[in-house]
């Protein structure tokens, strides 16, 4: 039977390759999409995700979230993204309205009226599952897990330490880690390592239009380079659909929310300082040419385009 799950997302260039293949694996039952702030401001990730629905002719419902972090600053990565977070693509633009109601309150009629426990699969920074959870606790026993992109336990890709989606809104993955919800932490520790390769892009272009549409917005990454590009989100919906490829390793994660090291996720590798207790399964590595073949695969099944 399909899994049940709502991406809570910021497209974001990986961000629709993912959404991409949930909205069209039928492995995957794809209930809601709710967006937030990140790559770029929330108006607009709303809108892509607007996009790709229509774009696939696809019945999902989309609700706008959060304009801005817990208590952090927002600075957004249109640097990497795009002014428009998709850029490169003409996408039709008779868009369906998204919900009128809020992530939050989308997210908890979801989950509650769901006769399965849910899978929330956050792409973007965690603050509208952070404000669930303090607004709605009883969800938590009605979520199955949560397979989350970001953190990293080795060196980050916004500072140092710090990795983009969990460096946008710490204090929101704080309470997410603490939240005793199961979390497999979906980071740059494999994402870094599943590059998608030049030559796989330059398949996607002539495959179909959903490929082309893929290859024509991943090649204004501006993280795309001669070695490959890191589709980061797309990670999620491959440990869903492929575990076998992954390896895990569970053990306690904190997050940082101040200070130099502002967004760090520290992974208790040795269990010293939680006493071998742990919150998360965390992706350590992965098979990068699977990947690769089973992205590709992936899209030369979609029809729709
Ligand atoms: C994460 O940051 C965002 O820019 C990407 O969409 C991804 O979710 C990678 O660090
Ligand atoms: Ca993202």
């Amino acid at each position: 039977m399909a899994i049940k799950i709502i991406m809570d997302t910021d497209p974001g260039i990986d961000d629709a390759a993912a959404l991409t293949m949930a909205l069209n694996d039928p492995a995957l039952d794809l209930k809601l999409i709710t967006t937030v702030a990140g790559n770029v401001t929330v108006d607009k990730t709303t809108k892509n995700a607007q996009k790709l629905v229509r774009f696939f002719n696809k019945d999902v419902p989309v609700a706008a979230g959060a304009e801005q972090p817990l208590i952090k600053e927002f600075e957004d990565a249109a640097r990497i993204h795009g002014e428009s977070g998709m850029p490169g693509y003409d996408f039709p633009e008779d868009l369906k309205a998204p919900l009128n109601k809020t992530a939050v309150e989308a997210l908890h009629d979801e989950i509650m009226a769901s006769d399965e426990k849910i899978t929330l699969v956050p792409t973007g920074s965690y603050t509208n599952i952070a404000l669930l959870f303090s607004e709605y606790p009883e969800v938590k026993n009605h979520i199955d897990r949560i397979v989350a992109m970001g953190g990293t336990l080795g060196k980050g890709n916004m500072t140092s330490a710090a990795e983009f989606n969990v460096f946008t809104d710490p204090d929101a993955a704080k309470i997410v880690y603490q939240s005793g919800v199961p979390i497999v932490m979906v980071g740059l520790d494999i994402t870094m390592k599943a590059l998608l390769t030049p030559d796989s892009l330059s398949k996607l272009e002539h495959m179909n239009e959903t490929g082309k549409m893929l290859h024509d917005i991943i090649i204004n990454d501006g993280d795309n380079n001669e070695n490959g590009i890191a589709m980061h989100d797309v990670n999620t919906i491959f440990y869903l659909l492929h575990p076998e490829a992954i390896t895990t390793k569970d053990m306690w994660i904190d997050v940082i929310t101040d200070g130099p090291a502002i967004g760090e996720t520290v992974g208790d590798i040795r269990g010293a300082y939680h006493d071998g207790k742990t919150n998360a399964s965390v992706c350590v590595d992965i098979d990068d040419e699977a990947f690769n073949k089973w992205f590709l695969e992936e899209v030369e099944k979609i029809k729709q385009g």
